[in-house]
């Protein structure tokens, strides 16, 4: 049942209801015209019954007695077998259509039946090999017959008539194979009406659809379903459509950012060759700047006002040397050099770091290490560059003292090392951008920090979540496959 399409399930499962229900009609009918025809046959051989006592009485009457044996042996038509009439108290035959049984025994069973009926009755029995109806009639003894009989009310004959039953067979079976045609023309009318039907209004336009998928499936979005139908179908092609267009629309869209993505891609990738290029041309001069400044200070006496103009050119140096160390990592990242690294020494490493800038800044420094946490394979100096630059951040978010909560924890198959400050938090409208380079709200920054945190943590298949709420702190989370 399963494999069969929808047309044939429904086909066939309302023939069969169809076949259930007529079937059981026109058996019903069936039955109930056979009833009409029996009831109205035997009508008939009762009213022959009738019709030949008459007879008889009459030829009695008329004092033609002996004439009854001829007139009953005349009766004999093609369906009327046998007549005879026979005395009630001994079941000797006084006269029959068969000549040679007069003076014979009638059956018991036809006794019987006399003894115990009061009405005229039909009877079907199985005579001699044909079926024929019986019927017994008591010829009663009535005031005109007492001319010549005695009054003493006795039955003095009983006339017994039989009737072939071929002609009601013949119409039964006729009224059978009629109703066998009419029933077998209705259900096959109502088969192909059911098949054609159904073929039109479901088969054609669920196809169509079908054929209207496989073609999106082939990837042309441009295809459409087209019904001039206003019902369920039309309305289910109307929304197909639509949710194609849609598809089509969006499909587009995506093309475009792609190209324009694309186009930004290699954008950023020149600028990239070209910042990385830049760099390395400040970095070597910068280094010569530094150390010629390094020579003429050293001419200065230690009390001569210039020399608080060479540290401010010294300062700016280390600034512009910083910035140019930064784009180039951004420009030029390095591949992540991973080994299995002890997180504890690492994170301790990295305090240390920092310690004397914290209690300057007047800023308490906590590490909280979760059960479980031991080591994972990265490139430390890479990771430890994205605390380094998540912590100096908050220092600068801390101008006048705060705090500085370090976990660890192990969730999962990740490290997670969570850095959360109580400085003066990122506003909303800043969060999507804090991660963009050249993003800062610093004067001295160059908005680099988090462009080249992130690129770090992401080549090592992690990333960085940030959670912030302006005047009470921000959460930076570094998250690593452990
Ligand atoms: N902990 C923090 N609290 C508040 N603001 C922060 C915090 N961390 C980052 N920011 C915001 O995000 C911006 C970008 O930070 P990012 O580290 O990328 O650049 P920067 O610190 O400004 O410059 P640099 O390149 O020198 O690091 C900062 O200018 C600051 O506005
Ligand atoms: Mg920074």
């Amino acid at each position: 049942m399963g494999a069969l399409s929808l047309k044939w399930k429904y086909i066939i499962f309302t023939l069969l209801i169809l076949f259930i229900v007529l079937g059981g009609f026109f058996l019903y009918n069936l039955k109930y015209q056979e009833r009409l025809i029996i009831e109205d046959d035997k009508e008939r051989v009762e009213l022959i019954a009738e019709i030949i006592k008459n007879g008889l009485i009459t030829i009695m009457l008329e004092g033609r007695g002996k004439e009854f044996q001829k007139f009953l042996e005349s009766l004999i038509a093609e369906d009327i077998k046998e007549v005879r009439i026979f005395r009630p108290s001994d079941g000797a035959i006084l006269a029959s259509s068969i000549p040679t049984e007069v003076g014979e025994k009638i059956y018991t069973l036809d006794m019987q039946r006399y003894m115990n009926q009061d009405q005229p009755e039909v009877f079907t029995r199985q005579g001699d090999g044909e079926p024929f109806y019986s019927m017994v009639v008591p010829i009663p003894n009535e005031r005109p017959c007492q001319r010549c009989h005695r009054d003493d009310g006795e039955v003095r004959g009983v006339l017994d008539v039989e009737v072939s039953t071929r002609k009601t067979a013949g119409r039964i079976s006729e009224l059978r194979e009629r109703t066998a045609v009419f029933s077998l023309l209705t259900f096959l009318s109502l088969a192909v009406a059911l098949a054609i039907l159904t073929t039109l209004l479901v088969n054609r336009p669920v196809e169509g659809i079908i054929r209207t998928m496989k073609k999106v499936e082939a990837g042309d979005l441009s295809v459409r379903f087209v019904t001039g139908r206003k019902d369920e179908i039309g309305r289910l092609a109307a929304s197909l459509n639509s949710m194609l267009a849609e598809l089509d629309k969006a499909r587009q869209e995506i093309h475009r950012c792609h190209a324009e993505e694309m186009r930004h891609v290699e954008r950023m990738a020149t600028m990239g060759e070209l910042a990385a290029a830049l760099a390395h041309e400040i970095k070597n001069p910068l280094a010569s700047i530094s150390s010629a400044i390094q020579v003429i200070s050293d001419d200065f006496g230690q009390d001569d006002p210039r020399r608080e103009v060479i540290e401010d050119v010294v300062r700016e140096i280390e600034r512009l040397d910083k910035t140019v160390r930064d784009l180039l990592s951004f420009a030029k990242p390095s591949e992540p050099k991973r080994i299995y690294v002890d997180i504890r020494t690492l994170i301790e490493r990295t305090v240390s770091l920092v310690k004397a800038q914290a209690e300057k800044q007047n800023i308490q420094l906590r590490v909280d290490y979760g059960k479980d946490v031991d080591g994972a394979v990265f490139d430390p100096q890479q990771i430890q560059q994205v605390m380094m630059n998540i912590i100096l951040n908050a220092f600068h978010a801390m101008p006048g003292g705060g705090a500085l909560q370090i976990g660890v924890r192990k969730v999962d198959e990740t490290l997670q090392i969570s850095l959360s400050d109580t400085g003066e938090g990122i506003p909303e409208k800043s969060l999507k951008s804090i991660f963009k380079p050249f993003f800062t709200t610093r004067h001295t920054g160059t908005g680099l920090g988090l462009a080249i945190s992130r690129n770090i943590v992401e080549a090592h298949g992690g990333e960085i979540r940030v959670e912030s709420q302006v005047g009470i702190g921000s959460t930076f989370k570094i998250i690593l496959p452990a």
